[in-house]
């Protein structure tokens, strides 16, 4: 059977780690599966292996700078624009620094900075390297803009020690590569509904209730939902966050305008996330003006159960796919199983609030995945937008199973 990765435009960066030598074995295993390769080096890299090398493998030229005269064309545009993937492997803490703050100072990072195509990243250093907060830093805020990471991990190192640092080995590589190119365009054609953030629920003219989500979970699933080729109507309470340029956005404030908007939308889509963090009650009426405090020494409000909006898409959601997300502080699994049977969910996402690196305002999140039928997945810590790829694997295996 051909490859996804047949025909492909692959560029392979080479950065100046000891493991550039894994980089031959890599670009051989790929040209098997008959992939177009286009090395490009940085100057550190010649030093391990000699560009030549990577030339006879990939039958290309392999590019080391920016600047040439004699040629028509600009290197980093035509090799970002022609990329249907570009992989660095090895990719040194220095490339993974740079690339994390918008550096674009060589061939390998403007591309980078210039391509449109995934970017696969396979880091290689000593231990102490990357146990540095600086470039745990540098590591995370890619993964959350969507750059994939394979490894490192535990082995031999070049310094001797048995430590985490070391390449994932070729053969894998190529095998995430080909995960990674089959969920390119896996949703193609599939439209989904995602809410997000809170919800506002209006005290008077100048106050409301709400709660502490950030979004940042909703959003993640946009842009990855985006990246695979779904549609994706994002309908979200405030937040810090930019919408996705390509998800169909609609900003709402209380619970009963995102139930609104969400029933308004619901027959459009193959699927609901529900992710926002709707508030249960709203008060009773919003106030004309500002309750002033000189009026009353105390103040009751009277609090009203808001709409079920879950619930109702429940219902209501016949051979649509239903995904809930859950915030528990104790028995996370017996609360999330209890939700996904009442609301008739097809997947529930559970996260224990009370652990560090989970929940509402963090980068990071640790959840629970429990499918209709049973299945039980825990997700350990890991950035939004990696528990998002998660999710959407998931969605995809759901989806598949109920149409064999
Ligand atoms: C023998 C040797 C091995 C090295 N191995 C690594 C490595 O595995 N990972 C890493 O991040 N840096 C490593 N370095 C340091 C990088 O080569 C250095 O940071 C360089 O500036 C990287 O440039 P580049 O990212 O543009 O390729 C090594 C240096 C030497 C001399």
């Amino acid at each position: 059977m051909n490859s996804v990765l047949k025909n492909k435009n692959i560029v392979v960066g080479i950065t100046g780690s000891i493991a550039a030598y894994k980089a031959v074995e890599i670009i051989r295993l790929l040209r098997k599966k008959e992939a177009i390769i286009y090395p490009v080096m940085t100057r550190a890299a010649t030093y391990f292996v000699h560009p030549l090398t990577f030339q006879t493998l990939s039958s290309q030229r392999v590019t080391r700078k920016m600047f040439k005269e004699e040629k028509k064309e600009i290197p980093h545009l035509s090799l970002a624009k022609l990329a249907d993937l570009l992989l660095i492997a090895p990719a040194t803490a220095n490339i993974i620094g740079k690339i994390a703050n918008g550096i674009a100072d060589d061939i390998l990072t403007t591309t980078v900075l210039a391509t449109r195509a995934p970017v696969v990243i396979a880091p290689a250093m000593n231990y102490r390297m990357f146990r540095n907060p600086i470039f745990q830093t540098n590591m995370n805020k890619l993964k959350t803009f969507g750059f994939k990471f394979i490894g490192p991990e535990k082995g031999v190192l070049a310094s001797g020690e048995a430590e985490i640092g070391r390449m994932v080995d070729p053969p894998r590589i190529v095998k995430y590569l080909e995960k990674v190119m089959n969920s390119l365009n896996d949703f193609q054609g599939k439209s989904f509904l995602i809410t997000a953030g809170p919800t506002r629920e209006p005290l008077d003219e100048v106050r409301f209730f709400s709660n502490y989500s950030s979004g940042k979970m909703g959003y993640a699933l946009a842009e990855e939902g985006i990246s695979r080729g779904a549609k994706i109507i994002l309908i979200s309470g405030p937040t810090f966050l930019t919408p996705p340029a390509k998800a169909e956005f609609y900003l709402v404030e209380s619970a009963k305008d995102m139930e609104k908007k969400v029933m308004d939308n619901f027959s459009k889509v193959d699927g609901v996330f529900m992710v926002a963090a709707v508030a249960d009650y709203r008060p009773e009426k919003r106030r004309e003006g500002k309750i002033k405090k000189d009026s009353q020494k105390e103040l009751t409000i009277k609090l009203v159960q808001n709409p079920d909006i879950l619930k109702e898409l429940g219902e209501r959601k016949k051979d649509k796919i239903l995904i809930g997300f859950c915030a528990e502080v104790e028995n996370i699994e017996e609360e999330a199983k209890k939700k996904l049977k009442e609301k008739n969910l097809d997947l529930i996402v559970a996260n224990d609030i009370t652990l560090e690196g989970a929940g509402f305002e963090e980068e990071t999140n640790i959840v629970t995945l429990i499918d209709k039928n049973g299945k039980i997945e825990y997700l350990a810590k890991r950035s939004k937008r990696e528990i998002a790829v998660k999710i959407w694997d998931k969605v995809k295996n759901l989806l598949e199973k109920d149409i064999s």
